[in-house]
């Protein structure tokens, strides 16, 4: 495995030197038997996520093969197109997401208030300077993309929405210079005065590549950290903010996990946060009077913060086409029953994998930083 993994990387090497002065056909070629090798590996591997990411190279690779016999060729035009290909996976304004639209995490909270809002509104006051990385880490929807919008719109930020897993599927090599393109444009913003968010989300693919140097990508990973360095380095005044997020933080490894100063658990919901949330998406909804929020709370233990909207969300719809289906019978959906909720919490079961939640309030143990 190790030996093919090595020769599928030399050829895939050798792909990109060949692509990057122009000779197609000798590119094609190499970028062909990494492909074959690609597919041993894909059979031989019993990884999920190693196949994974073989599978995404050999798609990158076919789908490079198909761009150079129509002509298209890297050399020269990469260059160009580097600002283009910042804008493809960078998305430059926040959702509308308020503070307070954000439901308990009150100790993440207090933490990012300290960390980022505090010192934009008051910089003399941290004269020993303010955390540049802060990394979320938690559950699948329990509000970490949105606690990350809603800080950007708090400070009035530039909100650079970065997918490492799309930043690191792009062509072979060109993930470095991506890295670094995404960083220079946001001390173009910050020169224009305005606070800057990079919002990294799915944070662990760069981590996670560093088993795997299939095309060298470990490069992208040592250049973000040599970027976050820098905004160290840059004096007390930067004013860039590079906000993580992951739900598998145990593949981040020790240089990556010390450049993010705080590491903040954006933990399940508990029963009081459950009953809030219940609170405010169902509370915009006609309710019966028996609907009870206690006893909705109590039963979804285990449920996200998302899962809970969709639940809500279920609730509303099954009302409506009741109603659409029986029309005639009065001009307005029915009120909710507690009924309504408990069919449907019956049937939706938590989306979150227990196992690991576990492995995460382990991770935080050792080394959760706030
Ligand atoms: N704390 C919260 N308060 C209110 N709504 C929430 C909260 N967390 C999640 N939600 C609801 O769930 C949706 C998904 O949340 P979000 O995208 O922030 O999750 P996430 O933690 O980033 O998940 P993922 O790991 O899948 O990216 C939100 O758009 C919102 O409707
Ligand atoms: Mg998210």
């Amino acid at each position: 495995m190790r030996e093919l993994e090595r020769l599928a990387a030399e050829r895939a090497r050798a792909a990109v030197r060949y692509d990057r002065i122009g000779l197609k056909s000798e590119a094609a070629k190499s970028y062909r038997e990494a492909i074959e090798l690609l597919e041993k590996l894909i059979e031989l591997t019993e990884d999920p996520m190693m196949r994974r990411i073989y599978e995404e190279k050999r798609r990158q690779y076919t789908r490079r093969i198909e761009a150079l016999n129509e002509g298209v060729f890297e050399g020269g035009s990469s260059r160009a197109s580097a600002a283009e290909a910042a804008q493809e996976f960078v998305v430059e304004k926040p959702p509308p997401v308020k503070w307070d639209d954000v439901i308990g995490l009150e100790k993440a909270k207090k933490a990012i208030m300290e960390g980022i809002i505090y010192p934009m509104r008051r910089p003399n006051l941290f004269p020993l300077g303010w955390p540049r990385g802060i990394l979320l880490f938690g559950p699948p929807g329990c509000g970490k993309t949105m606690l990350a919008a809603a800080v950007a719109n708090e400070i009035d930020a530039v909100f650079m929405h970065v997918d490492a897993s799309l930043v690191m599927s792009k062509w072979l090599g060109e993930s470095e210079k991506n890295v670094s393109t995404i960083f220079r444009t946001a001390r173009g913003y910050e020169a224009s005065g305005k606070p800057v968010i990079i919002f990294i989300d799915e944070v662990d693919s760069f981590a996670a590549i560093r088993v795997n140097e299939v095309g060298g990508e470990a490069r992208a990973r040592n250049q973000l950290i040599k970027e976050m360095d820098g905004l160290l380095d840059k004096g007390r005044l930067s004013t860039i903010y590079v906000l993580a997020a992951t739900n598998k933080p145990w593949l981040l490894d020790e240089p990556f996990i010390r450049r993010f100063q705080k590491r903040i658990f954006i933990d399940l919901p508990d029963y009081e946060t459950r009953l809030k949330l219940f609170a405010h998406y169902a509370g915009k909804l006609n309710l019966d009077d028996d609907v009870e929020f206690a006893e909705l709370a109590r039963i979804t233990n285990g449920y996200s913060a998302a899962d809970i909207y969709t639940i809500c969300m279920e609730v509303q719809t099954k009302i409506v086409s009741e109603f659409f289906e029986t029309r005639g019978e009065g001009d307005a959906p029915r009120k909710i029953r507690m009924e309504d909720f408990l069919e449907v919490v019956r049937r939706r079961k938590p989306s979150i994998d227990l196992e690991s939640v576990r492995k995460m309030l382990e991770w935080n143990e050792k080394f959760g930083a706030y």
